[in-house]
Parts: structure tokens; C-alpha cells; sequence
């Protein structure tokens, strides 16, 4: 409906984490190069920090994309709340190890074997979590000792965790010790100006199909607001853009002015400072967690034999 009143082929401000959506800023780019480098050079710990919806899963499904084209072996767990047997099967389906065993001891030697193998080929294997705030201590210190698994010179598999501040903040805690020492590159996504707000709604907007001449669809001032009410958070300017869309649609409004912007702003109570972390109280039981971890990244295992990689354009969860 609104697609063909602004000119544009598909929705330009979806919430998945699309990869050919990336809007590289000078951070996301020194992050995605910072990840590429360390993975590269073998590094072995490697961590990616930033608030919700600054795009730290976007970057990783970029970072997929390369490895896939470079032949890489990666193994990604996108839910995190997982225990440490369930770790291990996970990684091990991921990288499509077969371990007939499902002793811990037996799988740990499949993977060295396979991570031996897998470095005299001249290849590279990489283990990236997603949402690692809600990583358990055992489930951390399983991964602590992976990095073990090394020759003389370097470490046989690189891992990449993602998280929201909190992460980094569990990494401060004496208990952590021994893997922050590990931690080799540390990388962050952020917030965007204003000015990087103006080129991404640009962006978006061309990728979605938009013309490059003709009227804007919105006003600056429109994009002032949308700057104003997301603080920079792409999530958020993605929520704004999108309802503003709409609305204007209905309004048969081009531009969009600030009014559009600050009335969406309103509605969802953007206007109003908010928690950034989410109550404890509020989390349901960890063993919840724990069989909808298993069923969901279950259905994203069986989904690879179904799709290949090059044609599944994006993956994972907000
Ligand atoms: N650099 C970026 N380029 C394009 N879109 C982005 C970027 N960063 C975030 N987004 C968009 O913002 C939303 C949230 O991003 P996401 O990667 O899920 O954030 P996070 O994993 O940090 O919570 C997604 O819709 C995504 O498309
Ligand atoms: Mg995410």
C-alpha cells in the first residue's frame, strides 16, 4: 500500500537484521574490519559489545556473509540460554561434526580432532554467539577452555561473543578473570549522529527502491525528530521511519513532517526516558529459557539443510 505511494519496492525499515541493509559508519566499519582482522590472525577471543539495537547482530550476519564467501566454517548460536551440554551439541551441529557420543569428553576430542584437521587445510573455523550477556559462568568457563585447543603459535578456533553492556560488565567480575585475560579484541557498535541518521534513512530508503530524484519522502525537519526520539539507536529510527510511512500514507503526506514523528513518538512512549536493562524480575525461569533455547536453535540447525547459506539472506533474532 504505502510501497507504491513512495515509490519504493519492499518495506526500507524492517526490523531484521538484514546484512544488505549494513549502513557502514566509520565505527561499524572499524568494527567489521576489527573482526575480520582478528579472525584472520587467529586471535582467539574476540568480543562485540553494544546497547540494544545498535546492530550488533546485523554486523555478525555481515561478518557470516564473508566468512561463507571466504570458506570459512562458522558455527553460530544466536540463543544464548543454553547450558553446557547443550553448548556442546550445538556447536558440534553447527560446524556438522558427527560425535556418536554425547559424552562431553568424547565431543571435545572430535572437535580438536576436527579443528586440527581443519588448520593443516589452511582453514579457519569460527564460533560466534550472539545475546552473550545471558551466557552462564560454567557455560563461559566451557569456553575459557576452548581456547586451549591451539598449537604452539595459535589458537585453532576463534571465538566471537556479542552482547548487550551487560556482558562487559559480567567480564569485569573477579570469577571472569581468567577469560577477559583472553579477550584479544574488543570491538562496540553505538548510537548514530544526526547527520549519520539523515544517510541512513537515505540509504534505506534507496535500497527499498526509492528514486533518486524527485520529492524526499521526509522533510529534515521529520528527520531531525526521528534523531531527536531514537537517540540514535537504528532500531528505533527504524520504528519511527516505518510508522511514519504508514501514517503518512493514510495522510497522504510527502514529505513527512515532525508532526508524523513526534505523534509515533508519543504513542509509543519514546517520549519518556526508559530502563535500558530488563528487570530480573521480569525474566521468566532459566529453565524455560533453556528448552526454548534447545527447540530454537534445533529449528535453526535443521533450517540450514533446507537452506543454503547464500540464499538465506538473514538470520537470527533482534
Ligand atoms: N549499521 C546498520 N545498518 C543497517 N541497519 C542497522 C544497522 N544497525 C542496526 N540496524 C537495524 O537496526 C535494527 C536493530 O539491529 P540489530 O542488529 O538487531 O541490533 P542488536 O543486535 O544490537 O540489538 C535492525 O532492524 C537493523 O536492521
Ligand atoms: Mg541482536
Amino acid at each position: 500500500m504505502y510501497k507504491r505511494f513512495f515509490g519504493l519496492k519492499e518495506n526500507p525499515f524492517n526490523v531484521n537484521p538484514d546484512p544488505r541493509y549494513l549502513f557502514l559508519t566509520k565505527q561499524t566499519e572499524e568494527t567489521l574490519s576489527g573482526l575480520m582482522y582478528g579472525i584472520q590472525t587467529r586471535k582467539g577471543i574476540m568480543t562485540l559489545v553494544g546497547e540494544v539495537g545498535t546492530g550488533k547482530t546485523t554486523l555478525v550476519n555481515r561478518l557470516l556473509d564473508w566468512l561463507h564467501q571466504h570458506g570459512t566454517k562458522t558455527a553460530f548460536l544466536f540463543n544464548s540460554r543454553i547450558n553446557s551440554t547443550q553448548f556442546f551439541d550445538f556447536t558440534l551441529a553447527e560446524f556438522e561434526i558427527r560425535c556418536e557420543s554425547s559424552s562431553k569428553s568424547q565431543q571435545l576430542m572430535k572437535l580438536n580432532e576436527w579443528l586440527v584437521e581443519r588448520f593443516r587445510g589452511g582453514e579457519t573455523a569460527v564460533l560466534i554467539i550472539d545475546e552473550a550477556q545471558n551466557l552462564t559462568f560454567p557455560v563461559l568457563e566451557e569456553i575459557r577452555l576452548l581456547t586451549n585447543l591451539e598449537t604452539s603459535t595459535e589458537k585453532l578456533l576463534q571465538i566471537v561473543l556479542s552482547g548487550q553492556p551487560e556482558f562487559e560488565e559480567k567480564l569485569n567480575l573477579p570469577q571472569l578473570r581468567q577469560l577477559r585475560q583472553r579477550i584479544m579484541i574488543r570491538c562496540k557498535t553505538g548510537a548514530l549522529t544526526k547527520e549519520e541518521i539523515h544517510d541512513y534513512i537515505f540509504e534505506r530508503l534507496k535500497i527499498a527502491g526509492a528514486g533518486a530524484n524527485g520529492q524526499p519522502i521526509f522533510s529534515p525537519a521529520a528527520m531531525e525528530a526521528v534523531h531527536k526520539y531514537s537517540l540514535g539507536i537504528p532500531r528505533v529510527v527504524n520504528l519511527l521511519c516505518e510508522h511514519a510511512l504508514i501514517n503518512a500514507y493514510v495522510e497522504q503526506q510527502r514529505p513527512i513532517g515532525p508532526k508524523i514523528i513526534e505523534d509515533i513518538a508519543r504513542e509509543f512512549k519514546l517520549d519518556i526516558a526508559e530502563p535500558v536493562a530488563t528487570p530480573e524480575s521480569l525474566r521468566t525461569s532459566a529453565e524455560l529459557y533453556n528448552s526454548e533455547a534447545f527447540i530454537q536453535n534445533l529449528g535453526e540447525a535443521l533450517s540450514r539443510f533446507r537452506v543454503s547459506p547464500s540464499t538465506s539472506s538473514s538470520r537470527g533474532t533482534k
